[in-house]
Parts: structure tokens; sequence; C-alpha cells
């Protein structure tokens, strides 16, 4: 498949702040990060915007606070753990307000190859509404935006979508290349029989895609809490189990 998309092989960063929205929403337990397969998954990006001179602004989001910042989702032991993998240091901006005085010397201040991590987007409440002054504040940070959080990318927020209206060079990075690449194959041109398994609490988060997949696909299985929902709908008993009574017309006509 054809990568209809700028990459980041395809612009030139040389002495400009780069924007990079990650997604390094990684578990965490007792402060201590438990699986840093997010992180691995970002480094190739990272490593080339450095190598090109870029100077690297890395942004991403960290569980769900719903009260503006909370200490336990917090950014720094990413910072650290990046920090090791990378061999160089990460200056971690801990702002509350994300964009805030830390953030904003810190940038100032980098050379070209240099990395500055951002506190957890989702400490601005602005960020999961797509809400300004956040998308404007991130964007005074950066001349260049660059999109590697395939995780998030289904999230229009502040930090993956509204900055892009006030940043214009924008590209993917090589996560989002290697996983549209993979996907689009394995959805336009699949292997028969083409099974898709799809798991998610959330049915309404999944309508598009569950209704594109049925027109590809072979068999579709549906996992996860998401399940209840289709279980309810042809008639099964599921107790107090996770169910979204507003879905259950799609689903049955899903199933139709
Ligand atoms: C994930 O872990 O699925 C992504 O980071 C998205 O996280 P979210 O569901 O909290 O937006």
């Amino acid at each position: 498949m054809n990568l209809n998309k700028v990459t980041v092989d395809d612009i030139n960063v040389k002495g400009k702040r780069v924007l990079v929205r990650v997604d390094f929403n990684v578990p965490l337990k007792d402060g201590v990060i438990t699986n840093d397969n997010r992180i691995t998954a970002a480094l190739p990006t990272i490593k080339k915007l450095i190598a090109d001179g870029g100077k690297v602004i890395l942004c991403s989001h960290l569980g769900k606070p719903k009260n503006g910042p909370e200490a336990k989702f917090s950014l720094a032991p990413v910072a650290v753990r990046l920090s090791e993998l990378l061999g160089k240091e990460v200056i971690f901006a801990d702002d509350d307000e994300v964009v805030g005085e830390n953030a904003k010397k810190a940038v100032a201040e980098m050379k070209d190859g240099d990395v500055v991590l951002l506190q957890n987007t989702r400490f601005r409440k602005e960020e999961t509404k797509n809400l300004e002054p956040f998308s404007s504040e991130l964007a005074s940070l950066a001349d260049v935006f660059v999109m590697d959080a395939f995780g998030s990318a289904h999230r229009a927020h502040c930090s993956t979508v509204g900055v892009t209206d006030h940043i214009k060079d924008t590209a993917v990075g090589y996560l989002m290349q290697k996983e549209i690449n993979y996907l689009g194959n394995a959805v336009e041109t699949p292997v028969r029989p083409f099974v898709a398994i799809l798991g998610g609490a959330k049915v309404a988060d999944k309508l598009n895609v569950i209704s594109n997949l049925l027109d590809k696909c072979d068999t579709l299985i549906i996992g996860g809490g998401m399940a209840y929902t289709f279980l309810k709908a042809q008639g099964k008993e599921v107790g107090l189990s996770l169910v979204d009574d507003t879905k259950i017309d799609y689903c049955k006509e899903m199933m139709a």
C-alpha cells in the first residue's frame, strides 16, 4: 500500500523545533514502568529527528486524570526511561499547565538534537475536548509537528488534532507509517479468510471501525467489554456487565 502522507523522511528539521506527539501511555505500578514497549516503539522517529538536527519536543498523555494534574499521572518516570534508552539527557519540563515556564525555558535553551519531554497533556482540561487555548499554546513551542502516537490517533484532542490548526508543517513518524502500511495491507488486500478480532470497552468508540470491517472481513469477532452490548442485543442475560443501551439497536443491525 502506498502511504499517501508526508513522513519524517520528507521534511527538513535541521535547527527547527519539532513537536512530536507520541503515545507514552505506559503501565505504571507504584511509579515504576512495568512495560516500556510504547517508549521503544517511538525511538526510531525520535532518533531520526535527533540525527537530523531537530530540537525534539515530545508530548503525550498518560492515563486518564480527571481533574487536572495528579502526581501519579506524571510523565517523570518516562523521561528517566527514555533517557536510558536514548543514551542521552532528556529534559523533563515539569509544568502542571504543560506549556508553562519550565517548558518555555527548556525549549528556548534547546540546541540541535536536544530532547525535551512535556508533562502529561491531560493535565490540561482542554486536551480531551480539543479546546483552545491549549492547542495554540502547544503549537507556540514548535515549527513542525510530527504525529507518531498510533495508539492515540483515533482521539481528536488538542495534542493530536488541535495543534495542526496552528502548525502547517506536519508529518507522520515511523510508527504511524509502519502501522498504517500494515493495517492498510491487511484490510485492503487481505489473505482470506479474513477474520478481524476487536476488543475494547466502549461500542460507541468503534462504530465506524465495526461498520467498515464488516464490509471487508469474512468473520468479525467482538471481545472485551463491548461484547456485552452485543450479547444483550441478542437477548442474552448480561447481569451487571458494562452495556451501552443506546447502541443496542446498532448492534442488532450489525448482526442482522
Ligand atoms: C491507549 O492506551 O489505548 C492509548 O494510549 C489511548 O488511551 P486513551 O484510551 O486513554 O485515550
